[in-house]
C-alpha cells in the first residue's frame, strides 16, 4: 500500500476532476503489477497494473488506495477488471466517498468471491484526495487560503508593494500549490495591485491536458481587460454582480474571460458561496485563494477555510503595512480564530506553517 500511495503521487497535478489512485498487484511478496491514474479519461490504476500484471494477476492481491469503482463512467467498472482477472483479494486504503460508489465496489467484489479489506494505511490515502473526498460529500471544493506574509504578519507595504516578500524556494513551493489545485481565486484588489498571472510557470510541473481555471470576484468588474492573466493559457472566470451584458464586459470577454453573474452578499460583495457552489458543479476539488486582505478575511469569517498556508519571511514591515487579514473588530480573547498547527517546515529562508480549522 505504502508503494501503491507513491504511485498515486505520480498522478499528483494531472489527475483533476478525478482522485489520485495508485495500484499494486502482488503475488505473495513479488509484485506482479503497478499501475497509477494519470489523466481523467485515462486508463485507471488497476487496469494498468493488471495490463502489466497478465496472468500472474490470478489469485494474487490487489493493493489499490481508493475503493475500485463499480459503475459505467469514462471508463469501465474497475471491480469487473480485478473479478475477470482472477484476483483473489483486494486491499483498499480506504471508501470512494463518490455516492455513485461509496462501498458499492466493495459489495460487488465481495459477491464475486474476492476477499476484501479497507482502512490499510488510511490516513495516508486519503490524504491524496482531500478536495475530490469533500466535492463528493458536500458538492463544495475544498478550500486553502495561502498568504505570503513577513514575520510581523504584513502582506504589503501601505504603498501596496508587496514582491517580493518572501523568498524564491517560497515561490516555487507556491507553484506546486497552484499546480495541485484545480482553480485559484483572487480577488480584484489584487488584481488591480498587483496584476498577477496565477499560472503555473515551473517547467518541470506538467499539468497534463487540463487547464487551471483563474477565478476572480470582482463586484463590479472593475478587472482591466489588459490584465497579464489574459496573456496566459487557462481560462479565467470573473464573477460578478455587475451586468455582463456593457462594453467592458464585452472588453473581458475579448481578452478571454468568462463572465459569472452572480448575486451580492450581505456586505454587497460577490456571493462566494454561490461562486463556490458554481466551482463545485464544474468539478473543481480543491481551491487556492490567493487574495489580498479583504478577501482573504472574508473566507476566514464566513468559516470557508479548510486550510490555511502562511509563509513567513524573516522581516519586519511595520504598522503601517497590511495586515495578513482584514478581520472585524474581535471584543473578546476567545473570539479569536482558532486554528490547529498541522505542519511547519523550512523552506530556503522562510517558514511555511500550515493550519487547518
Ligand atoms: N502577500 C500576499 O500573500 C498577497 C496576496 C495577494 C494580495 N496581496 C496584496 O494585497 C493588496 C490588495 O488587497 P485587497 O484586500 O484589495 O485585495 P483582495 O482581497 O484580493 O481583493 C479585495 C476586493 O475583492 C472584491 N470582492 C468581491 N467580492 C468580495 C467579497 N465577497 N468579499 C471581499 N471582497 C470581495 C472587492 O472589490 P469590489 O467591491 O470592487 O468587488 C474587494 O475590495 C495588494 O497590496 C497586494 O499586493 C498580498
Amino acid at each position: 500500500m505504502r508503494r501503491a500511495i507513491d504511485l498515486a503521487k505520480l498522478g499528483w497535478f494531472t489527475t483533476h476532476p478525478n482522485p489520485r489512485v495508485g495500484c499494486v498487484i502482488a503475488d505473495g511478496d513479488r509484485v506482479v503489477g503497478e499501475g497509477w491514474h494519470h489523466v481523467a479519461g485515462a486508463a485507471h490504476a488497476e487496469v494498468l497494473a493488471l495490463r502489466q500484471a497478465g496472468a500472474s494477476a490470478r489469485g494474487a492481491t490487489a493493493y489499490v488506495t481508493l475503493e475500485p469503482h463499480s459503475f459505467h463512467g469514462k471508463t469501465p467498472p474497475c471491480t469487473h477488471a480485478l473479478i475477470d482477472a482472477g484476483v483473489a483479494r483486494v486491499v483498499c486504503g480506504t471508501l470512494d466517498p463518490n455516492p455513485k460508489v461509496q462501498g458499492e465496489g466493495i459489495r460487488q467484489l465481495q459477491e464475486a468471491g474476492v476477499s476484501t479489506f479497507v482502512g490499510l494505511l488510511e490516513a495516508d490515502a486519503r490524504a491524496l484526495n482531500l478536495g475530490f473526498d469533500k466535492r463528493m460529500r458536500t458538492g463544495l471544493p475544498r478550500i486553502i487560503v495561502k498568504v505570503a506574509a513577513s514575520l510581523d504578519g504584513r502582506v504589503a507595504l501601505a504603498s501596496g508593494e508587496s514582491r517580493w516578500i518572501t523568498s524564491e524556494e517560497a515561490r516555487a513551493d507556491v507553484q506546486r500549490l497552484r499546480a495541485s489545485a484545480s482553480a485559484v481565486l483572487t480577488g480584484v484588489g489584487t488584481v488591480i495591485a498587483d496584476d498577477p498571472r496565477l499560472n503555473v510557470r515551473d517547467p518541470s510541473i506538467d499539468l497534463g491536458p487540463r487547464g487551471l481555471l483563474r477565478v476572480v470576484l470582482d463586484t463590479r468588474l472593475r478587472t482591466p481587460a489588459n490584465a497579464r492573466m489574459f496573456d496566459t493559457a487557462g481560462p479565467v472566470l470573473i464573477a460578478t454582480c455587475e451586468s455582463s451584458a456593457g462594453e467592458h464586459a464585452d472588453g473581458l470577454r475579448r481578452a478571454g474571460a468568462e463572465l459569472l453573474e452572480v448575486s451580492a452578499d450581505a456586505v454587497r460583495g460577490v456571493d462566494i458561496g454561490q461562486v463556490l457552489r458554481e466551482l463545485g458543479r464544474r468539478e473543481c476539488n480543491d481551491v487556492l485563494v490567493e487574495a489580498g486582505p479583504t478577501l482573504a478575511a472574508r473566507f476566514l469569517s464566513l468559516d470557508l477555510c479548510d486550510e490555511l498556508i502562511v509563509y513567513y519571511a524573516p522581516k519586519l514591515l511595520g504598522h503601517d503595512a497590511k495586515p495578513m487579514f482584514e478581520l472585524p473588530r474581535i471584543e473578546r480573547l476567545q473570539d479569536g480564530l482558532q486554528f490547529q498547527l498541522s505542519g511547519a517546515e523550512v523552506i530556503g529562508p522562510d517558514l511555511k506553517v500550515t493550519l487547518v480549522r
